[in-house]
């Protein structure tokens, strides 16, 4: 794919890039979306499966879901997108990942700094004293209990619950502050996260968005790619290469 001229320009002069990620990126590693045609959140109920009060409700309902989203990311491998983004810290003075997925993939791929907005599926946390926990849990005994006798959760961020502030801080920081932001695979619905979007267009980045589809950014984007992101950022990431060595 030939990409214009003025952005592979304007990405050498570039120092700080962020890519903010979303679902999108990790589909090309057989992890499901939730909206879009094949979205989890076609078949399920998000105020049934990612809610605090489900869970004390429910606590073994929740777990069979997270078991089994942890198997399906378990088997999965970061994609040409996580390992073009990856590459990008040896392109790049800074690069800085916001995601919102919890498959850790970013880092599987050798991201370095990487914001988690919505947590981890690989953290766990005791609801009660919060304690951390991230080795394989036990659940031979049923759901999983901490020693304090609390219910463990996963440590993710379900609806209606607040972003890790560090996190949030930090990727809005970065927001503020780089050259281009590109967004990549995220309907750009779920907020605060989104808010991101435009926090990065005030401060004068250059926006470049990356989905098969338009979402509700796209009008307030400098360039869009309607294309697979594990194609885009892999051939955009040879060619400012050659770029440079040219
Ligand atoms: N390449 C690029 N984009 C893709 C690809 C792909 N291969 N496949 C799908 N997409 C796009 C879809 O068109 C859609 O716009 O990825 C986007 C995925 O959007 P969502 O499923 O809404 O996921 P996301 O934006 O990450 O959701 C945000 O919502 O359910 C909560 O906590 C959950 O973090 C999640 C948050």
């Amino acid at each position: 794919m030939q990409f214009d001229k003025n952005l592979i320009e304007k990405l050498k002069e570039s120092k700080s890039v962020v890519f903010f990620t979303g679902a999108g990126i990790s589909a090309e590693s057989g992890i499901p979306t939730f909206r879009g045609k094949d979205g989890i959140w076609n078949k399920l109920k998000p105020e049934e499966l990612a809610n605090f009060d489900s869970f004390l409700k429910n606590p073994e309902l929740i777990w069979e879901w997270y078991s089994h989203r942890k198997k399906i990311i378990h088997e999965s491998k970061p994609n040409a997108g996580h390992i073009a983004i990856a590459e990008a810290q040896n392109i790049f003075t800074e690069v800085t990942v916001v995601t919102q997925n919890i498959d850790n993939l970013h880092r599987r791929a050798g991201s370095k700094t990487v914001y988690e907005l919505h947590g981890n599926i690989e953290r766990n946390y005791c609801i009660k004293c919060k304690t951390f926990y991230s080795e394989e849990l036990d659940f031979s005994k049923g759901v999983p209990k901490c020693k304090c006798g609390g219910l463990i959760r996963p440590d993710v961020v379900w609806f209606g619950e607040y972003l890790p502030e560090d996190q949030f801080d930090a990727a809005e920081k970065a927001a503020r502050t780089c050259d281009v932001f590109f967004i990549v695979g995220t309907s750009a619905v779920v907020y605060p996260a989104a808010s991101l979007v435009f926090i990065a267009k005030q401060n004068g980045a250059y926006l470049v968005e990356v989905n098969i589809e338009k979402t509700e950014i796209s009008e307030i984007v400098d360039l869009s790619f309607y294309e697979p992101s594990g194609k885009i950022l892999s051939e955009l990431m040879k060619d400012i290469r050659t770029s440079q060595t040219t």
